[in-house]
Parts: structure tokens; C-alpha cells; sequence
């Protein structure tokens, strides 16, 4: 079973004042108000990071009056650009209270607290009004989550009816070898990467129905080697403003990533459903 203290140690999620010393970077000192466009580069942890978040909210056909639940919130990026750029209210679901802590003050210094609601809590304990949102959006966070039927049938019902929900995730091409397998565990916090067809039929079977996968593999694969390449590449630049410590963390996290895409075990999908 994983918990918020083994997700704490994996490389992504370390070494967190690398918000904090990207906004210095631009001369923006703590406490001191944001643009939420100057958040963009620090923020999105996901592939494409706010073009995906846009064609997101394009699928979903999201607006000022959308009522939005935002599963593995991580520091609010997502929920800040949905906010911003088409006005929805966002409920910003986190799991880790470090994260939950740093999306909260972000949201406040770029002046979306009216529009974004963070709520630091488990996505399969959470209580939450059923019929309360018009759309799910979860961007690679149900791959940490342990029981994804029982995280589905929460989703949908607290959607209302005919309401959608729009997931980006790893998933399972191949059998992994042992190695891979341990990094997607360890390195990767992965619980629950399956085939994309499993997925859907987590889907269907939690009564979501219109369930439709689109294989990302042939996108996200040579995403992952261009920013393991741009990273290295940036090592010393980077390891200047935020240590060699931070700078190791992600290298070690987009190495494995991109190593496991190389494999053909790993694959991203998109899959989008109704309530
Ligand atoms: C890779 S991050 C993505 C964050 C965000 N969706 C983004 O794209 O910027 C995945 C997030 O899911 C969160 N998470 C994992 N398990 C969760 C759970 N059971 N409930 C809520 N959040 C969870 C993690 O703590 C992490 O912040």
C-alpha cells in the first residue's frame, strides 16, 4: 500500500523549493504576488503541460460556469490554468500536504482563491457531494492510486448525470522485466500502470459509459527522451539555482521514464468518459 510519505520520496516530488528558486529566478521573492503565466514552466507535471490542460478543458467544453474536480492536484498548475484561462471553479484534490501547502499559496499570490478550492485529502476517502462537479479532469496521478475501481465509482458519482471526465495516464504496453517493473514501483510510485484496455474497463465498469482510449505512446515516448536530453543538457544551469541535489532527483525520475518507454513495456493513454 502506498502512502503520502512514500509518494514524498519519489524524485518528482522532492526537493520542492524548486518552485520557490524558479520564481526567484525571475525576481519574484516569497510572498510577493504572480502572474499565473509566470507559474507555467514550474507547475505542470504532465506531458504538454497547459496545451494539454487547454485541450482538456476543450473536450470537456469547460466555461465560467464549470464546477471542476482536479484528482492528484499535485501544486495546483492545472487547476490555476482552468481557472485563469476559462474561468471554472476548481476543487484542487492533493494528497500530499506539501504540495497541497505550496498550491495554496500559489493560488493566492496569483489571485485565484475565489476560483480554485484546494483540499488536501485522499481521493478514495474524500467525502464529496454526489452530483457536485460538471467534469473530472486527473492528470498522471490515478497511476499512485491503489484501488482504481473503487477511485471510479467515487468519480462517478459526484458527477452529475451526463457530466465528463477526462484522464491523461501512464500505461502497460508489454510485460515489464524485473527491473523495469521495480523502477516503475519504486522510482515512478506506478501502483495501478495496466493495459489501456483494462483502464477502460475499469471505466465502463464503474458505470461511466461513451469510454474512449486514445493510445499517447507515440507522442509521450519521444517527449520523455527530448526532456531527458534538455535536462542533461541544462545541468549545469540548473544545478546552480537549485543544487545538484534537485537536479539528480529529476534526472534519476525522467531517466527511468524514458528508459521504460524505450522498452516498450511503458505507454501513455487519454481516456475520456460520461457519467
Ligand atoms: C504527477 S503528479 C501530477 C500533478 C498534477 N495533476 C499536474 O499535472 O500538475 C500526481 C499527483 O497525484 C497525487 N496523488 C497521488 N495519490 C493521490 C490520492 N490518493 N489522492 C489525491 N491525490 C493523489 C500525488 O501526490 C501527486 O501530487
Amino acid at each position: 500500500m502506498i502512502d503520502d510519505a512514500d509518494l514524498g520520496r519519489m524524485p518528482l516530488y522532492t526537493s520542492l523549493d524548486r518552485i520557490e528558486g524558479g520564481l526567484a529566478n525571475l525576481g519574484i521573492g516569497p510572498g510577493d504576488p504572480i502572474r499565473p503565466e509566470q507559474l507555467f514552466s514550474l507547475d505542470q507535471w504532465h506531458y504538454h503541460g497547459t496545451d494539454a490542460v487547454a485541450a482538456a478543458a476543450r473536450a470537456l467544453g469547460l466555461g465560467p460556469s464549470s464546477r471542476v474536480l482536479d484528482v492528484g492536484a499535485g501544486v495546483g498548475g492545472p487547476a490555476r490554468y482552468l481557472a485563469h484561462t476559462f474561468g471554472c471553479h476548481v476543487t484542487a484534490l492533493e494528497l500530499q500536504p506539501a504540495l497541497h501547502e505550496i498550491g495554496v499559496d500559489l493560488t493566492r499570490r496569483s489571485g485565484l482563491s475565489d476560483c480554485v478550492t484546494h483540499v488536501c485529502a485522499d481521493a478514495l476517502s474524500h467525502p464529496l457531494p454526489s452530483g457536485s462537479f460538471d467534469a473530472v479532469v486527473s492528470l498522471l496521478a490515478v497511476l499512485h492510486i491503489p484501488d482504481r475501481p473503487r477511485l471510479f465509482s467515487r468519480l462517478a458519482r459526484v458527477l452529475r448525470a451526463g457530466g465528463r471526465c477526462y484522464l491523461e495516464d501512464l500505461c502497460q504496453r508489454a510485460p515489464l522485466a524485473p527491473r523495469d517493473l521495480d523502477d516503475l514501483r519504486t522510482v515512478v510510485c506506478g501502483v495501478t500502470v495496466t493495459s489501456s484496455a483494462d483502464y477502460a474497463a475499469d471505466l465502463a465498469a464503474s458505470g461511466f459509459t461513451n469510454v474512449v482510449s486514445t493510445d499517447l505512446t507515440d507522442d509521450w515516448a519521444p517527449y520523455a527522451a527530448e526532456r531527458l536530453a534538455r535536462w542533461r543538457q541544462n545541468h549545469a544551469a540548473y544545478a546552480r539555482v537549485h543544487g545538484e541535489e534537485a537536479y539528480a532527483a529529476q534526472a534519476r525520475f525522467y531517466a527511468v521514464i524514458a528508459r521504460l518507454y524505450d522498452s516498450g513495456s511503458l505507454g501513455g493513454v487519454r481516456l475520456t468518459a460520461r457519467a
